[in-house]
């Protein structure tokens, strides 16, 4: 008899090492604990067939959705704790609430099904925003650290996160086309190749006292915070170091991925190096995950930069 979680047949997905080593079987990930500490270790968790739902007619409207790309400098994006969708020009008042509804849907579904699924993390995460991705990446025009096609870790743009982790669950709602990720070697390999090359962070705060009181006045408000964290500063660095590195991009071990139509992928992108080549039409969560509920803390980047550092 086959393991059911919460209606997911566990046997309907794959962990995709990205270390070179070989793709592991729902079997043999069992429980949520094992799936996290998979993920943590840099693997991608792939559903050939995507656990969502997502009608017939919700795909055709996003389809529909083919604004110039100059139409798309801003993300299109469904922010859940204000319940609004930004960055997309509609053409019509039901359009705008139309792609609200479907993005909302999406957040809510990945956000069911992740609670069981990886259940260690749902106690203290913050589910940040959703993402509709509408624009062909193959030949897609954006300054050099923006380029998502160069590979990187990602660093977390929108306010620090003093060393919680970054999850994405991506969907590939294409009929058709494959989107196409490269992947290298994991944060962890790569800081220890290049740490002698990067300039030290400053002293990490602890977790406590991590937050100033006008950051924590400004969350409490709902406004975005100012100002980074030295954990912050260095995944940035690390994130533009590894884009503006011809020779590591040429170079570097990497392994290809096709995600097909219809399928999902959920990856830790602050541990995983990756890149995307071609494909349009995606639908993505991000979720931004509390340090302390980690399986493996010892993978977490901001353990594995205090080791390199002898930081405390
Ligand atoms: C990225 O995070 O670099 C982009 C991934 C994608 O849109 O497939
Ligand atoms: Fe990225």
């Amino acid at each position: 008899m086959q393991t059911k979680v919460k209606g997911v047949n566990k046997t309907d997905f794959i962990v995709c090492m990205t270390d070179g080593s070989k793709p592991i079987q729902a079997s043999l990930a069992q429980t949520p604990e094992i799936v996290c500490s998979l993920l943590e270790r840099g693997g991608i968790i792939y559903f050939p067939q995507t656990p969502f739902e997502i009608s017939a007619s919700d795909r055709e409207f996003l389809l529909a959705q083919k604004q110039k790309e100059a139409d798309y400098h801003k993300n299109i994006a469904y922010r859940p704790k204000e319940d609004i969708v930004t960055g997309f020009a509609a053409k019509t008042q039901v359009d705008a609430q139309r792609l609200h509804s479907i993005m909302a849907d999406y957040h809510n579904q990945t956000t069911n099904f992740l609670r069981s699924f990886l259940a260690p993390y749902a106690n203290a995460w913050e589910p940040d925003f959703a993402t509709f991705r509408p624009i062909e990446e193959k030949g897609r025009k954006m300054s050099l650290r923006k380029r998502n096609d160069l590979i990187h870790v990602d660093s977390f743009a929108t306010r620090p996160i003093y060393g919680d982790r970054i999850l994405r669950t991506f969907t590939n709602i294409n009929p058709t086309q494959n989107r196409v990720w490269k992947t290298s070697d994991t944060f962890e390999h790569l800081l220890e190749t290049y740490k002698n090359v990067m300039a030290a962070p400053a002293p990490f705060k602890s977790k406590n006292d991590r937050q100033s009181i006008l950051t924590r006045l400004y969350s409490m408000l709902g406004l975005k915070a100012v100002g980074t964290s030295p954990y912050d500063k260095y995944m940035l660095d690390f994130h533009n170091f590894l884009k503006e590195n011809g020779f590591f991009q040429s170079n570097c071990r990497k392994d290809t991925w096709e995600f097909p139509p219809n399928s999902s992928w959920m990856v830790f992108t602050d541990m995983v190096s990756h890149s995307v080549l071609s494909g349009q039409y995606a639908l993505e969560q991000t979720y931004i995950i509390n340090q302390d509920d980690l399986v493996m803390p010892e993978k977490a980047p901001i353990n594995l930069i205090k080791k390199a550092y002898n930081l405390k």
